[in-house]
């Protein structure tokens, strides 16, 4: 698929050897080889920060590899550079069955790009375009198979942080794989803003409360994606639509979506109970784990509906305004204090003593 590629990107072949380190600024193109090793055979599709190409390494002829290259507007820029480098880092210390699986290049330079497994398939991000909403048995099997995988992720020490559909390749021979580690980080990080430019927050609809206020990147950041990943299979929209990213984001902080249900009344009861328990807005209210997530979505019919969809507050208008005018008050409140405080500081020192 080419997704509005540039068109040095897709341009006819031409057999250039580039090196490693020129691969993102050097525009690859079909028939490059890049470190004398993958021929470069088509671009599949690019996100906000890298171009992920089909290649062929040419150590094992007829292997088929996916090899992910910063975007060239990016390759100078240390964000990029550290995205590509922890993608690699976290990539390839996990083997799951549904997790992308990084191949290991000896040799080759960190940073420059990271080569995986092909895989044919398309995005959930492609599917629910095509064909939204998802059948509830369906999408409880994928929204299980993505829980175990960020499962097995929360066990090896690591929070996702990127969790959207555009992340989650359903593959043609009907396996799953989590792709995009990019954003990935330690789960003991205690502050976590994402970073780089603006392209790396491009999705929204996806991402906690606490997230979007820069707070702590605990793995209650993945158990709130999970449950609007689920949210968007089974209504065919995601969980704050909005006209822009700040105005769906304000909505998330002040309020809770609306009843699953609502927008799909062929929905079971306890699912809609699952995906609201997910996505509570206060983290400590979530599934305390993916695991049990998992263990709720394998068995819909044992959940006990609490009536949680009773009790969801519409983000209103009133506290919209509300926390616009506290946010901008203590904005102007802060150079005050802090003139007051060196007013005393300096009576303190020089004139008191
Ligand atoms: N191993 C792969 N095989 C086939 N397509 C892939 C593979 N990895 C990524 N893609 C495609 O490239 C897109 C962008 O990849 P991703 O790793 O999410 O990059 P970004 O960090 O820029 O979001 C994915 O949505 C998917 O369509
Ligand atoms: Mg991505």
């Amino acid at each position: 698929m080419k997704l509005g590629l540039p068109n040095t990107l897709v341009a006819e072949a031409g057999t250039r050897n580039v090196p490693a380190d020129q691969a993102s600024y050097a525009g690859l193109r079909a028939g490059d080889v890049l470190d004398s090793r993958f021929r470069i055979l088509e671009p599949l599709n690019h996100g906000g920060m890298a171009t992920v190409f089909k290649a062929e390494d040419l150590q094992h002829v007829g292997q088929l590899v996916a090899i992910k290259v910063p975007l060239e507007k990016f390759a100078s820029g240390l964000g990029a550079w550290s995205r590509v480098n922890r993608e690699e880092e976290i990539g390839s210390q996990l083997a799951h069955p549904f997790l992308l699986r990084f191949l290991p290049v000896p040799g080759r330079p960190h940073g420059a790009y990271v080569v995986t497994e092909y895989l044919r398939g398309e995005t959930l991000a492609d599917r629910l375009q095509r064909q939204p909403p998802l059948s509830e048995a369906e999408a409880l099997h994928i929204a299980g198979r993505v829980a175990e995988a960020v499962h097995y992720l929360h066990q090896h020490g690591a929070v996702h942080y990127d969790l959207k559909p555009g992340n989650v390749m359903l593959c043609d021979d009907g396996s799953l794989r989590l792709l995009d580690f990019g954003l990935a980080h330690p789960v003991a990080t205690r502050r976590f803003r994402l970073q780089g430019t603006a392209p790396t927050m491009g999705t929204t609809e996806y991402i906690a409360p606490e997230q979007l206020a820069g707070k702590h990147g605990r793995i209650s950041a993945d158990i709130y994606a999970l449950g609007a990943m689920l949210y968007e299979m089974v209504t065919g929209v995601a969980p704050f639509p909005a006209a822009d990213a700040l105005d769906g984001g304000m909505h998330r902080l002040t309020g809770d979506p609306v009843a699953p249900r609502s927008l799909n009344p062929a929905l079971s009861p306890t699912v809609e109970e699952i995906i609201l328990r997910a996505l509570q807005r206060d983290p400590a209210r979530r599934y305390r784990s993916a695991d049990a997530l998992q263990a709720d979505l394998a068995a819909p019919w044992q959940v006990r509906v609490t009536g949680l969809c009773e009790r969801l507050q519409p983000s209103t208008r009133t506290r919209r305004v509300f926390l616009k005018v506290r946010r901008f008050a203590l904005l102007c409140l802060l150079p005050m204090v802090l003139q007051a405080l060196l007013y005393v500081w300096i009576w303190w020192h020089f004139v008191h003593r």
